[in-house]
């Protein structure tokens, strides 16, 4: 018996690194997955060869003895993610997980980036995370309001440049930020339907890592950013026994899993008056409290 025996799960960006590895391990644990991906280059760029590396990973879920099927929509396509869902619950019966992976870089520094640049990235990570979870938690709400039960799991792919910042990805690291807020608010909305909402932030050598130079890192005898590390957590994610855990995040970094908070109150200061602060008070306030942790120009 598996662990997500009996499950359907969709997993955008499928075909290749990490969205493969999930996929694989899904699979092994007993899920019937549906492998999505649009065969793009790393830039997001139509490739030459038009054969899809979701019916590869469909192969090799087949040939291991599993269900799966593959679909070329992009994650951009809003009404499309509608028709997505709607195809798995005919073809399956039912839908039970989706992961939100799919994704591509346009890194440039701010001041060279163009508006293409920014909306391209921010369109396949944030907005095709909002299609695709939009429409699977629009077909939840729905069973339930028919009086069904629901374990219904979204999994979505934040990133250190959305949690921490990195230089050059202005557009991914906002469009990641958006990804790990975009699931609090999810499970704030959903945990009423029986629907968890929880996002991971990995770190592997796929071609993604390759474009700043990072590649398998076997120093300790197995490789430490090998995908397949992430994979259990998003499969353990997609499981009906993750059912009571929802609006977090998890760096999942080797072997090691965190739990990452998202924006908290680490200090307060108080206007003299009782009412608003004055001009003085804000810089006054500001030093005592972050002293010299603060980062600026000096000064
Ligand atoms: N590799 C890392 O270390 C790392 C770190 C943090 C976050 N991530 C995130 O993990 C996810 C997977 O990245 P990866 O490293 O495996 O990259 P990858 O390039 O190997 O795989 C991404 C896949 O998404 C597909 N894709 C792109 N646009 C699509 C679209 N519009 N519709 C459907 N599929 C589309 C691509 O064809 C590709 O197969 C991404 O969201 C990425 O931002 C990766």
């Amino acid at each position: 018996m598996g662990m997500l025996d009996g499950r359907v799960v969709i997993v955008t960006g499928g075909g290749r690194g990490l969205g493969r590895a999930h996929c694989l391990e899904l699979a092994r644990n007993g899920a019937t997955v549906v492998v999505n991906d649009l065969g793009v280059g790393i830039r997001g760029e139509a490739e030459e060869n038009a054969q899809s590396p979701a019916e590869e990973v469909v192969a090799e879920i087949v040939a291991m003895g599993g269900t799966a099927m593959a679909d070329g929509t992009s994650v951009t396509d809003f009404a499309g993610m509608g028709a997505l869902v709607q195809r798995v619950v005919e073809t399956y019966g039912d839908l039970h997980a989706v992961v939100n992976n799919a994704g591509f870089l346009r890194d440039r520094m701010m001041v060279a980036m163009t508006e293409d640049e920014f909306d391209a990235v921010i369109e396949v990570h944030l907005k095709g995370t909002f299609a695709l979870t939009k429409h699977a938690c629009l077909y939840w709400r729905d069973q339930v309001k028919s009086g069904k039960k629901v374990s219904g799991r979204v999994v979505s792919t934040t990133s250190g440049a959305g949690l921490f910042g990195n230089v050059g990805q202005a557009n991914y690291g906002s469009a990641k930020a958006g990804i790990a807020t975009m699931m609090i608010i999810a499970s704030l909305e959903m945990e009423r339907y029986g629907v968890t909402a929880n996002a991971i932030s990995p770190i592997a050598a796929t071609r993604m890592l390759a474009t700043v130079g990072r590649t398998a890192d076997e120093s300790g005898g197995w490789d430490k950013l090998d995908p397949a590390n992430c994979s259990p957590v998003v499969a353990w994610l997609c499981s009906e026994e993750s059912g009571w855990m929802t609006g977090q995040v998890l760096r999942v970094d080797g072997n090691t899993v965190s739990r990452v908070e998202t924006w908290t109150v680490q200090q307060s200061f108080r206007s003299k008056s009782g009412e608003a602060v004055t001009i003085e008070e804000v810089g006054l306030g500001l030093r005592k409290m972050l002293g010299t942790a603060a980062r600026g120009l000096g000064g």
